[in-house]
């Protein structure tokens, strides 16, 4: 009788090992063409987590092998550090990192439809993003291919988003050129659009299948909320780094990257007064949608559990060695001597605000005051404004608030609480 518990256990776990068989081969004959060995190294991951959570074992994945191939999101929103940070993923050797893809779901999106189409597609537009991802974390492009324009022929392009910011996109089987560049330390964006032809995505699926992880980047999800079907999802290990910054400094950083965009922002930056037609919309989401995401993420709800890691930009930039050990310690991984050569090559101790590092990747080596510098580029009305509209954010993140114009510009008063 004592142990009648335990067959109980015993049938219950078989009887999920069945569903999960039946589940899997259905799964099987959706799945597209990628059905080599690294998939099927993906697969054993899962069934590791079945079996990690038969043997009661709750926290799923850490348990398994540090190989088991991981799905790293690196969660962020524009103009907060994320294309530095991603470089963390794209330099390690065993990492296939890809540069925002859904750039072409939501051009794909935005060009086809009417003001009331793109209304109603909203949620579909979320549902095409969760889609590709999942693709891409399978190492199938087919799904991309879809909607890049113009249409790929035979499989070709040269029309990828941002292909030179994927290291695997820029090196064999993908592309053979670039190897005295590469040895040169050169950064991949200033030879890989000349040197490299057009992206055969056959190619890149097989030089995905070969890596052992999948790291995708992007800023076009709102919500961590939006990404529990994915972490849920029983065919992925998905691991999510929700990168934030200073919503002081994201304004700041796209006040200058997107000058267009934000006239009337410099104007009240160059006058003090704010205009009428500004427009706050942009910021206030912003913010809303990074405390609402830190707000999931900090409640640990199971679905999360061990898939979650908050990182502060400020504190990579403050510490980027200490900090990155810390990501791929959360990731499992272990982290790869080019990444550490990389942060020692590129920052000097201290990583430069996304403003100043960008593709185009100049010589200029940062201080850690860079990491500040909108302290010195925001005019102090514009950031009472953006104070009170995200005072909740600024407050969950640990991000003082300052008072008047002599606290803004004190870089030596530093503004962050640190965060455990
Ligand atoms: C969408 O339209 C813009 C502007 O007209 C154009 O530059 C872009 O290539 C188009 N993208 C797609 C995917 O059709
Ligand atoms: C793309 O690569 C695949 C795999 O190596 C190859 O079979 C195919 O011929 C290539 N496509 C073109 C157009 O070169
Ligand atoms: C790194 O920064 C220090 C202090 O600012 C400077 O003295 C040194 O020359 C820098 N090293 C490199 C390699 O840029
Ligand atoms: C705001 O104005 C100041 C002083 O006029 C200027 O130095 C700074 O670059 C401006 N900031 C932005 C983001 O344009
Ligand atoms: C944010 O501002 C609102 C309205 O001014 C105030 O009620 C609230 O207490 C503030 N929250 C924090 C965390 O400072
Ligand atoms: C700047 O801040 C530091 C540290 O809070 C303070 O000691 C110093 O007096 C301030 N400098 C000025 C000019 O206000």
């Amino acid at each position: 009788m004592e142990c009648s518990w335990k067959t109980l256990l015993l049938l219950v776990c078989t009887s999920l090992g069945v569903q999960y068989t039946a589940i899997r081969s259905l799964h099987d004959s959706f799945s597209g063409p990628c059905q080599d060995s690294a998939h099927c190294q993906g697969r054993q991951g899962k069934e590791q987590r079945w079996k990690s959570l038969c043997d009661d074992s709750h926290v799923p994945a850490e348990t398994s092998a540090a190989t088991a191939r991981k799905h790293i999101l690196l969660f962020a929103q524009t103009r907060s550090g994320s294309s530095f940070t991603g470089q963390l993923f794209n330099q390690h050797p065993g990492i296939f990192y890809v540069f925002e893809p859904l750039y072409h779901v939501q051009q794909a999106f935005t060009n086809s439809s009417s003001r009331l189409q793109r209304a109603l597609d909203g949620r579909a537009l979320l549902g095409a993003y969760r889609d590709l991802l999942l693709n891409l974390y399978n190492c199938d492009f087919s799904f991309l291919e879809s909607y890049i324009r113009p249409e790929p022929q035979d499989h070709m392009t040269g029309a990828f988003f941002r292909r030179s910011s994927s290291h695997a996109l820029c090196t064999p089987p993908v592309c053979q050129e670039g190897g005295e560049e590469i040895l040169a330390g050169q950064p991949d964006e200033t030879w890989c659009p000349k040197k490299c032809q057009a992206l055969n995505l056959t190619l890149a699926s097989q030089a995905c299948q070969a890596r052992s992880h999948v790291a995708i980047k992007t800023v076009r999800i709102p919500e961590v909320g939006d990404l529990r079907t994915l972490s849920e999802d029983p065919r992925l290990d998905l691991r999510i780094i929700h990168l934030v910054r200073d919503p002081r400094a994201i304004l700041a950083s796209r006040m200058t990257a997107f000058a267009g965009k934000f006239r009337a922002w410099k104007i009240w930056n160059a006058t003090g007064r704010q205009p009428r037609y500004v427009d706050l919309t942009q910021i206030t989401r912003t913010c809303r949608d990074i405390e609402y995401s830190v707000e999931t993420g900090l409640q640990k709800p199971s679905w999360l559990r061990g898939r979650y890691l908050l990182v502060r930009y400020e504190d990579l930039a403050l510490n980027p060695e200490e900090k990155v050990k810390e990501i791929y310690r959360f990731l499992g991984l272990d982290l790869h001597q080019k990444v550490l050569t990389w942060i020692a090559h590129n920052t000097n101790g201290t990583v430069p605000s996304s403003s100043e590092w960008n593709f185009k990747y100049s010589t200029t080596r940062d201080s850690k005051a860079t990491a500040q510098s909108w302290r010195v580029h925001l005019n102090f009305d514009i950031v009472k404004t953006v104070q009170s509209l995200c005072n909740r954010t600024l407050s969950l993140l640990g991000y003082k608030p300052v008072q008047s114009v002599d606290e803004l510009r004190n870089i030596t008063k530093h503004l962050m609480e640190p965060r455990t």
